[in-house]
């Protein structure tokens, strides 16, 4: 067992398998990739990611989540997602999903169900603006590929004030007749993502803005969620609010994350990182490397972010970019 020292027992793993991606969203990004993308030698080669991954199932990990970057762009992702499937874990993916009708059948072969889809923005301009790609009617067409394989999925939807919180509603509307999971995260600050607090539309704006619109009710949250569960009545599907910046959820998290890079953080947010693949490459046992991380993890948001929105500053916070860590 993965137990940290606020009793939290971490059963979740997150790995990244690149910090390569095929979309150049604004928000993720800092301004100075893909300059710093990293060195291939740097990464975890497969064959380092599942020995890693081995070590912690073996410590309790029953749910690994793969992202990136863009997990689906790592050249090796098949044999990462097929070795990684004969775990006993429950093998999910994050995806913006470009590439997914290329990998669709890989799912279904290696029983990988549950693929959540960040997808920001319903409008082709929009999107391109957000992402700086133009591949916004591939995205669509393999979320509903998705849904017609009946595949389990969440969509992402980070909401920036002024550019895309008028969208909500039209989301919510997809789940009225598809068994669609929308979420809506509060925008976060990384390094590099040129953060602003007055751009951050809180659970409690979008919460108002939904109940013009619809009438909604609670559901019961999994005792790990890091969304709080809603449904418009009549609707198949539902609607989450990830409330990171204004309504943390730390104190139940049970994850752990591994960047491409080998390095373990106890946190999204946290400052220090174990050198996990360097240990493994100089022979070391890596189950106290593990345990000591878990130990250290702090009781919220890394220790970091304290206080009013207002005072937060993506500079300030010590922490990768989002599209070295994941999410
Ligand atoms: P499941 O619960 O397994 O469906 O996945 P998820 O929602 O945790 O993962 P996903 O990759 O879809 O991430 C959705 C959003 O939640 C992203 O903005 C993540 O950064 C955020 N998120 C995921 N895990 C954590 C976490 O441990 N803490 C915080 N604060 N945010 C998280
Ligand atoms: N704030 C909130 N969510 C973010 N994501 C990426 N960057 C941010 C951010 N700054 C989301 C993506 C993806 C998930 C892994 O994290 O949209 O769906
Ligand atoms: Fe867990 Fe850190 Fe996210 Fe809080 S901010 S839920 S402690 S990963």
């Amino acid at each position: 067992m993965l137990v940290d020292s606020f009793h939290r027992n971490h059963d979740y793993l997150r790995i990244s398998i690149t910090d390569k991606c095929n979309l150049r969203c604004l928000y993720c990004m800092p301004l100075d990739l893909p300059e710093s993308f990293l060195a291939t030698r740097s990464m975890m080669n497969v064959d380092e990611i599942i020995s890693i991954a081995k070590v912690f199932v073996d410590l309790g990990v029953t749910k690994i989540r793969l992202t990136g970057g863009e997990p689906l762009v790592r050249k090796e992702v098949r044999e990462i997602i097929s070795r990684l499937s004969k775990f006993p874990i429950q093998l999910a993916l994050t995806t913006n999903a470009v590439l997914v009708d290329e990998f669709i059948d890989l799912f279904v072969e290696t029983g990988l169900r549950s693929v959540n889809v960040s997808l920001d923005s319903l409008d082709a301009t929009t999107f391109e603006i957000l992402s700086q790609r133009k591949h916004f009617s591939k995205v669509v067409d393999n979320i509903q590929l998705l849904l017609d394989r009946g595949f389990h999925v969440k969509l992402n939807m980070v909401v920036l004030k002024d550019v895309n919180h008028l969208e909500i509603p039209a989301f919510i509307k997809m789940t009225k007749n598809a068994n669609l999971h929308v979420r809506f995260i509060e925008f976060m600050p990384f390094t590099g993502n040129g953060w602003d607090h007055q751009q951050v539309f809180s659970s409690e704006e979008i919460l108002s803005l939904v109940e013009e619109h619809f009438e909604f009710e609670k559901l019961n949250d999994r005792p790990n969620d890091t969304a709080r569960n809603f449904k418009v009545k009549n609707h198949t599907g539902t609607f989450a609010i990830i409330s990171t910046m204004t309504d943390p959820f730390c104190d139940t998290c049970n994850r752990l994350r591994l960047t491409s890079d080998g390095k373990m953080k106890n946190c999204l947010f946290s400052k220090g990182e174990a050198d996990i693949l360097a240990a493994l490459r100089n022979g070391e046992d890596l189950v106290p490397i593990i345990q000591q991380c878990v130990w250290q993890k702090k009781a919220a948001r890394g220790g970091q972010m304290m206080g009013h929105l207002a005072n937060i500053s993506a500079e300030t916070i010590e922490n990768r970019s989002m599209i070295s860590i994941g999410g």
